[in-house]
């Protein structure tokens, strides 16, 4: 079973860690490390550091380097892999409300063209299909409510109006969606700056929280015990 391991930079910027995490994961025989280009503190702030990523990959030859932060789209890929010679990326907020980013990645990797965005009308099919997916998963009820938030990142970037954002926020049926959906102009395409709006999680920056006396002792490798699973620990 091949066991990957992902870090951030480290916990924050006078404490960088990921050389020396990657150098152990790679010794201990992992198959691949993933680095997340942001330090614990940041958390999603800012922007990634990519250039960490080359660091890390010079520093660790043995085994792939996968590349994290700040992917929007296929062309970020490419960029960030000839930045940094990383062996493959990890895609986090980029794929919410853009699933096709996968297919997208595929066909940039493989040195195909990358279709343009979808035209609203097969992002609103998408997103029933999505629904229809969430909804057999988890019920109707629960399923359409989870289904709020992609709904917001799927309309990300497209010309459709607050007022509508506002009320697929309070969804409570899929027959509402369908109905709301078949209303929208479906060969509308994403506005200019709609393929790196931001979405999911920008918060940060964030002291970062660790046990009592926790740098003093860092290769301390005495098992903590059940208490730094506690929530109010830090540990
Ligand atoms: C929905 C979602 C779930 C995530 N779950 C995990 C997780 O389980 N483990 C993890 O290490 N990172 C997780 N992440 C963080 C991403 O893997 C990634 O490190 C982070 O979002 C930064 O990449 P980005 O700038 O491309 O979003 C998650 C991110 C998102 C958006």
């Amino acid at each position: 079973m091949p066991v990957t391991a992902k870090f951030r930079l480290g916990v924050d910027d006078d404490h960088l860690t990921f050389l020396e995490t990657g150098r152990i994961a790679a010794d201990l025989g992992c198959a691949a490390i993933a680095l997340h280009a942001r330090t614990a503190e940041q958390l999603y702030s800012g922007t990634a550091r990519w250039a960490a990523i080359g660091e890390l990959k010079a520093a660790v030859p043995t085994v792939p380097v996968l590349g994290n932060g700040d992917i929007w789209d296929a062309d970020d890929a490419l960029a960030m892999a000839a930045a940094t010679g990383c062996d493959g990326v990890v895609v986090g907020r980029g794929c919410l409300g853009r699933p096709w980013l996968f297919g997208d990645l595929a066909n940039a990797f493989a040195g195909r063209t990358v279709a343009e965005p979808p035209t609203l009308g097969a992002v609103c099919d998408t997103m029933i299909e999505h629904l229809d997916l969430l909804c057999a998963w988890a019920g109707e009820h629960l399923g359409v409510r989870e289904f709020r938030k992609h709904a917001g990142w799927y309309l990300k970037g497209y010309p459709v109006g607050g007022e509508i954002r506002r009320e697929l926020n309070q969804l409570t049926s899929r027959e509402a969606l369908a109905e709301r959906l078949a209303q929208f102009d479906r060969a509308a395409v994403m506005l200019p700056n709609g393929r790196r709006a931001k979405r999911g999680h920008q918060n940060g920056p964030r002291k970062v929280a660790l046990p009592e006396h926790w740098f003093e002792r860092v290769d301390d490798d005495t098992a903590l015990d059940a208490a730094a699973e506690s929530a109010t620990s830090g540990g």
